[in-house]
């Protein structure tokens, strides 16, 4: 059985949303709590029992690097008041995954930035994560979830939600064969990038996971600018679809669009009332703003 080894994550973005801050700070460092947003998505990754990632950067990602690394200057101010402890998070993650970095040097979209890990990924199934796309499951995580999936059917799989209509526009849209829906699985007959209302097939949305066999990198090479004059991963995954069967997975949980200050907000809050120390104060305090406005 071909399993999935690697994951890669483009973190290339420009994060415009999140200007001023986004000027000196990567968008993916941004916290949820006291974690930066890569941080949990590659927990995610260590969760799913893969121990290869590939972080797509752009041409500057030395905060990123360096988060990994923590100065020897911290590590001695920490130990020299006996709270090493505040790191572990991120030493535990460093020895369960190998992280390498390739670089996007002109963001031309997410397709081409996932080709440019091609050279690493040994011709494997690989599982491709947004850390725009924060998802939040009881158990186990939706990337492990998706790689059971993977390994019962052995075809491609993408994460897939229902969305309003206003959102439809700015992602990657669906349509499917409704005869072989099974569980949660849909087989995918066709995917549009960020359609209009009129053109969509449906509403239910590409949500920043996938499972992806490796001929979508042959695909990617000679997939044209599409969406926002952009090399998109959902017109290459349209192609592979001429070839291939890729399926739907509609996944428990919750989801936030962290790529948008509102989501991040969100995604703290969820967070943070998931956490004993501060559920109590947060939820009362939440309610009395709902009855003062
Ligand atoms: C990307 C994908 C899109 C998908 C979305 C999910 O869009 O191209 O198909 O629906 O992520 O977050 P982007 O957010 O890069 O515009």
């Amino acid at each position: 059985m071909t399993s999935v080894n690697t994951a890669i994550i483009p973190v290339a973005g420009l994060g415009t949303r999140f200007l001023p801050v986004t000027s000196s700070i990567p968008k993916v460092m941004l916290p949820i709590i006291e974690l930066p947003a890569i941080h949990l998505i590659i927990q995610e990754i260590v969760d799913s029992d893969i121990q290869k990632l590939v972080l797509v950067i752009g041409n500057d990602a030395d905060t990123i690097k360096q988060y990994f690394n923590p100065t020897e200057s911290l590590k001695k101010i920490l130990k020299s008041q006996n709270k090493e402890y505040l790191i572990d998070k991120i030493f535990e993650l460093n020895q369960k995954i190998e992280i390498r970095y390739v670089t996007q040097k002109h963001p031309r979209g997410l397709g081409h930035a996932i080709l440019q890990a091609k050279n690493l990924t040994q011709n494997e199934p690989v599982a491709v994560l947004l850390p725009d796309d924060i998802i939040s499951t009881t158990d186990e995580p939706i990337t492990k979830l998706m790689i059971n999936e993977f390994h019962r059917i052995q075809q491609s799989v993408i994460a897939i939600r229902k969305v309003p209509d206003d959102l439809i526009s700015s992602l990657g849209i669906i349509r499917h064969n409704s005869k072989d829906f099974h569980e949660k699985l849909f087989e995918i007959t066709e995917l549009i990038e960020k359609p209009s209302i009129k053109d969509a097939p449906s509403n239910l949305a590409v949500t920043g996971r996938y499972i992806i066999k490796p001929e979508i990198f042959d695909i990617l090479e000679n997939t044209q600018p599409g969406a926002l004059q952009e090399i998109q991963l959902t017109d290459a995954l349209s192609s592979l679809l001429q070839h291939q069967k890729i399926y739907g997975y509609k996944f428990p949980g919750e989801h936030f669009d962290i790529g948008t200050p509102l989501g991040l907000i969100k995604a703290n809050i969820f967070y943070a009332s998931q956490k004993s120390e501060f559920k109590k104060e947060l939820m009362n305090w939440l309610k009395n703003q709902n009855s003062i406005y």
